[in-house]
């Protein structure tokens, strides 16, 4: 039977649920001289309205809805599972069904339990040991609810944010010393040191989370962590379709070689080099927001007059089908747009991203192109990381003084695609 095409909508629980407060990022939004913006608290508090949440994406038409569930909250301490929060799980899970709504469960989207931090975070050597454990426990509770999980999502981020921090460093003057080694300016330092101590770390010690600068062996011990989990449970349930999500730009050289060949070596850095990892798995989540223009040394600015996005991204709605075509050529595996959006205080330019994006996608399945559905990023205006509540991806407003859901036009407008697409 031909399997349904997935349209819907993406979240993660730390950015909407609230209160994670046994994770690392709590603990550092609540550091003095915190990086964040602001705290996310109570974030849009789906931790107690998922139902409403899901009603409104099934009432739009839509029949897929992307969560993730929250590592902190089901080990809050090692190896001390909790049973109360594997039941909250299983009522949202419940709740999709009520709803006729496929659940697409990622299993780590950027947050971890503060105690992996103390143990080394991810870049430690047990830490893809400990991700299987509680993947597992999770799937031997829950599994028989799912279809489709996620192991880690964007995968790739920890090096992408590396390339960037060190380009910025040394565009600043701080030059590397040893290797990858850099002289961190007095500031830099006294923050790493607060930092640390927001874990009981030694003054010195690296605060390893999940979106910090990764090393070429964190980078490997993250495909580890997914590997090791993706044969956890399907040891535990076989049917499940597993596969990781990663960040890609629809990378665009300059018409000469040399652009073209830092084009290539950007593409091995962000995707190519993980192929190995990836040949077990059923699918590749794919995750992208705009364009990224490439000269000979490396990414050029947004091109002068393009509109741009809250985030500062070009508006390049049809990305993502350049880089689905490129991945699924590439892997020859199903392809599954797990995240796809825009910041916007001006719902009229989502619908229009919306559109072109479709227009995309639906191309890339005429050619033949195994895509398994698209998940717009976000349902709701949720919390964007260190940039707080002021960046707007959502196809539902939020007014977090009440909480009140406001759906936006353009909620509508992507569910009025089921017809053509499901
Ligand atoms: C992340 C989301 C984030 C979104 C928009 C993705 O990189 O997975 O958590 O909110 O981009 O910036």
């Amino acid at each position: 039977m031909e399997q349904q095409f997935l349209l819907g909508a993406s979240t993660a629980a730390h950015q909407v649920e609230g209160n994670n407060v046994h994770s690392d990022f709590w603990a550092l939004e609540q550091m003095e001289g915190s990086d964040y913006s602001e705290p996310s608290l109570d974030a849009v508090d789906q931790y107690h309205r998922y139902e409403e949440d899901i009603r409104l994406l099934a009432q739009a038409g839509l029949n897929a809805y992307r969560f993730s569930i929250e590592w902190a909250r089901i080990e809050p301490e090692k190896g001390s599972y909790q049973e109360e929060e594997i039941l909250h799980y299983e009522k949202v899970l419940q709740c999709c069904q009520k709803y006729g709504v496929e659940p697409v469960v990622t299993m780590h989207h950027f947050s971890s339990p503060k105690w992996l931090i103390q143990e080394g975070g991810w870049e430690s050597e047990k830490t893809p040991e400990y991700f299987a454990a509680y993947c597992a426990h999770v799937v031997k509770r829950l599994g028989h609810y799912m279809h489709y999980v996620c192991t880690i999502n964007e995968a790739n981020m920890g090096l992408q944010i590396a390339a960037v921090a060190r380009e910025m460093m040394i565009r600043m003057g701080i030059r590397p010393q040893v290797g990858v080694k850099f002289a961190l300016p007095e500031a830099i330092q006294q923050k790493k040191a607060r930092e640390a101590a927001v874990f009981g770390l030694p003054a010195g010690e690296p605060v390893n989370t999940f979106l910090s600068m990764r090393t070429a062996r964190g980078d490997e011990l993250v495909m580890e962590a997914h590997c090791a989990a993706r044969e956890a449970m399907r040891e535990i349930c076989p049917e499940l379709k597993i596969g990781a999500t990663f960040s890609l730009y629809d990378l665009q050289p300059q018409a000469d070689e040399a652009s073209e060949a830092e084009a290539q070596k950007i593409w091995e850095a962000d995707f190519a080099h993980y192929l190995p990892y990836l040949e077990q798995d059923d699918f590749i989540g794919v995750q992208n927001y705009s364009r990224k223009l490439v000269g000979p040394e490396g990414s050029l600015p947004v091109p002068e007059g393009a509109e741009t996005t809250q985030m500062g991204y070009e508006f390049y709605p049809e990305g993502i089908g350049h880089v689905l075509r490129r991945v699924a050529v590439e892997t020859g595996k199903p392809v599954l747009v797990t995240e796809n959006g825009i910041g916007t205080a001006d719902d009229t330019r989502r619908v229009e991203f919306i559109r072109r994006a479709l227009a995309g996608v639906e191309e890339c399945r005429r050619e033949g192109i195994p895509v398994l559905g698209y998940l717009h990023w976000s349902l709701l205006d949720n919390f964007e990381w260190q940039e707080g509540y002021s960046k707007t991806f959502g196809l539902i407003a939020v007014d977090r003084a009440t909480q009140t859901r406001i759906p936006k036009p353009s909620l509508a407008y992507l569910g009025g695609f089921a017809g053509e697409f499901c």
